[in-house]
């Protein structure tokens, strides 16, 4: 693997907790997932099922964990099956995990070869009384015409033991999954600092006429060479008002003299990402108008981001966020004051200028597990991400932080990311 290897206390004391959360005489069965084909016989690649991550550290396809803390006997409380190797797979495609490694990323001492899982299994399940199985139970999953293979074990599990108890096991890890622990704030910091430095590179590298794939390929070089696994999700590097899309990602626009770029971009290492958003002129020099619509944003950023500290919730966030950006608006006179204040407030005039949200959980995944109903609490990393988008002008601008939450507030893990205009013009001067 590209990084370095994981300490697997952290996956030990994962497993702890969640199974400490299970019901009394129960199995947790957590697969990997599906490599992805495209079309013929080539992959687009794989990326493994956060949840199995978490409690397995196995970054392998074909896994699949059993989990029964109740277990008769001491053998049966942690199984970790894994693909058995070939000459064939050898051959084609290198080597696998051998049962010493598994062991040594998981902590697992009991490891099986992956076709030796339904017999192992029957050989507990009648001494247990339900299952937990795995899910995708985030809010904004896609689940048109794709079938997981946490599907496929939810149906064969039914069909071959239809009259256990069934359990959700995301219930428990998006419980867990939002508290991270110093292990992982570690990860979250090393892929913020490869962030860094493929930043301060595109900055070096932007000029006008530049395509914006360039860009992207100047972070693609800088993460890949830093050891990132990959992109922690497609690069946005939006010129003019391309900026205004807000998942604009084709990125094949020419970057013109004048314009401001919105770049979003993430790194993602030993599967922990960062998301990071920094706006930046395509000649390296702010014009007034950038300039006072950047500041805008980034009083909101440095102001909305203090709120982030136990205790709030995310509704009474958003709304004080949402207030700090409105003031901004009619200080930019893109918004009236006397209209605001006659405003219908289930139909805010700021919607038309700023429309999403601006803080979510970050980890194994960048839009990260986890309840926003549960107030914010230390341990959690969230996002801080205010924009202003003004299409008839050309102009987008959003900047993104990842914060830490700690007793009394927050640390910014992505403090030394440039974000102040005299930092960043000097940087694209060089
Ligand atoms: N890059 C996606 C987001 O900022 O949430
Ligand atoms: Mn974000
Ligand atoms: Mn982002």
């Amino acid at each position: 693997m590209r990084y370095d290897q994981v300490p697997n206390s952290l996956f030990q004391n994962n497993r702890k907790n969640f199974t400490s959360r299970m019901k009394d005489n129960t199995i947790a069965v957590l697969t990997s997932n599906d490599v992805k084909h495209n079309n013929a016989d080539d992959v687009m690649g794989f990326a493994q099922n956060n949840d199995l991550f978490y409690l397995s550290g196995i970054d392998q396809e074909g896994t699949i964990l059993v989990l029964y803390p109740d277990a008769y006997k001491k053998e049966n409380r942690e199984i970790l099956f894994v693909k058995e190797t070939n000459d064939h797979i050898k051959i084609w495609d290198g080597e696998k995990l051998t049962k010493k490694q598994a062991t040594e990323v998981s902590g697992i001492r009991r490891i099986e070869w992956l076709q030796d899982f339904e017999m192992v299994l029957q050989y507990m399940a009648f001494e247990s009384d339900g299952f937990y199985l795995g899910h995708n139970e985030h809010l904004k999953r896609i689940t048109k015409n794709q079938q997981t293979q946490q599907d496929r074990m939810i149906s064969w599990c039914k069909e071959k033991y239809p009259i256990h108890e069934y359990y959700r096991a995301a219930k428990i890890t998006r419980a867990l999954r939002p508290i991270k622990s110093d292990e992982e704030i570690e990860l979250i910091k090393r892929a913020a600092e490869i962030s860094v430095v493929s930043f301060k590179n595109v900055l070096k590298a932007c000029k006008p006429n530049i395509k914006e794939y360039e860009l992207e390929a100047e972070l693609t070089y800088n993460l890949t060479k830093s050891g990132a696994t990959r992109h922690a999700f497609k690069p946005i590097v939006a010129s003019g008002k391309n900026a205004c899309a807000l998942h604009y990602n084709t990125n094949d626009s020419t970057c013109n003299d004048g314009d401001m770029i919105l770049m979003d971009f993430g790194v993602c290492y030993a599967n922990y990402n960062s998301d990071t958003t920094r706006c930046f002129p395509v000649n390296g020099k702010f014009s007034k108008r950038q300039r006072d619509i950047y500041t805008s944003i980034l009083h909101c950023l440095k102001e909305g981001s203090k709120l982030l500290k136990p205790g709030i919730n995310s509704l009474e966030y958003e709304k004080q966020m949402a207030g700090l950006v409105e003031g901004e608006l009619i200080k930019l006179e893109l918004l009236n004051a006397d209209d605001v204040a006659n405003q219908d407030s289930e139909n805010p005039l700021y919607k038309k200028y700023f429309m999403h949200g601006t803080a979510h959980h970050i980890g194994l995944d960048v839009h990260d597990v986890g309840l926003y109903s549960r107030p914010f609490e230390a341990g959690m990393v969230l996002t801080c991400e205010p924009g202003i988008y003004i299409p008839e002008e050309g102009i987008g601008c959003r900047l993104e932080n990842d914060y830490l939450l700690i007793k009394d507030g927050n640390i910014n893990l992505t403090e030394a990311m440039p974000i102040e205009i005299v930092d960043i013009e000097a940087l694209m001067e060089d």
